[in-house]
């Protein structure tokens, strides 16, 4: 009798267009590990009956996407660094059947689309992060790490960034959209919002800008992202997508699941030829 594959799914609410399932089969084939990867619709209220039962049917490992992040991490029994400090899970191995580790891998595989794939210097570098929700939760904490030189957290209710930086305990400058004028421009701009997505124009200052800023946008899409738009037409000359942090993150999660880190760069590649990433960079 054949073994069956070793099962893995992506939960979320909508999840039909999460890329997920391909990049996980795309790692399978290169690594050749033989496993089958699946997206599962949960509501919020249905979330942990969907987790428990994935396990419960012999379900390996699990990815947690929007909205589900911060929920998942209470299902778990032990949590890694990275998803102790985000307060966010995106990744989830069952131990056993009925006991879970949660992880993060969102910030590593940001960094590391950041730093490799673009060849960012984040040491020394004047950073502005856009925005202070969970997305920009992630990415922050490896992003202290790398020691820049300065930090700005600007968000559209200044509150909830200075919870976030007083969390973190480390030296990050909190402002509104508005104030951004007044501040000198940033090496590289992240964009954790999801201001534009509603056809709005993004709220923030052209002045945060110069041509040589590098900008990134954490969310990604087949067409251009408002944000990208946005930092185009106001001169930046490199704004990408996240679609790079997308694949990165995957294969962090599938390092932990299977042990073997895939060849990312093969695979962002493919992607490319298959669906160009829209991007400037
Ligand atoms: P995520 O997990 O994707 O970060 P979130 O936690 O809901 O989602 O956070 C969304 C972020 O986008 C927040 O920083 C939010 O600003 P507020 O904290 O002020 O709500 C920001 N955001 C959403 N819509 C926005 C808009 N139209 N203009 C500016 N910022 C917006």
């Amino acid at each position: 009798m054949t073994e069956k594959p070793d099962r893995y799914a992506v939960i979320g609410h909508p999840v039909q267009h999460s890329r997920s399932p391909m990049i996980h089969a795309l790692f399978a084939k290169q690594t050749r590990q033989k496993l089958a990867y699946e997206a599962i619709d949960a509501s919020p209220e249905g979330l942990e009956t969907a987790v428990r039962g994935f396990g419960a049917a012999g379900g390996k490992g699990l990815n947690i996407t929007v909205p589900h992040k911060h929920k998942a991490m209470q299902l778990c029994d032990a949590l890694g660094s990275e998803a102790e400090q985000a307060g966010a899970v995106n990744t989830i191995t069952f131990v056993t059947t009925t006991r879970l580790r949660g992880d993060n891998t969102d910030g590593i595989g940001f960094m590391r689309d950041l730093v490799v794939n673009h060849n960012q210097n984040v040491r020394g570098a004047r950073i502005l992060i856009l925005g202070a929700g969970g997305a920009a939760r992630g990415i922050l904490p490896p992003l202290i790490e790398a020691e820049p030189a300065d930090l700005v957290l600007a968000n559209r209710t200044v509150g909830r960034a200075e919870a976030v930086v007083a969390k973190l305990g480390a030296k990050i400058e909190v402002c509104v959209f508005e104030d951004l004028g007044q501040k000198r421009p940033f090496d590289i701009v992240v964009n954790a919002t999801s201001a534009g997505l509603d056809g709005r124009r993004p709220p923030f200052p052209a002045a945060c800008l110069t041509p040589d800023s590098f900008c990134y946008d954490l969310a990604y899409s087949l067409k251009e992202t408002p944000f990208v738009r946005w930092a185009l037409e106001r001169g930046a000359r490199r704004a990408v997508q996240g679609w790079g942090m997308l694949v990165e993150q995957a294969a962090e999660s599938f390092q932990i699941w299977r042990g073997v880190r895939p060849d990312t760069t093969a695979i962002l590649a493919q992607l490319d030829r298959a669906a160009p990433r829209v991007n400037a960079s």
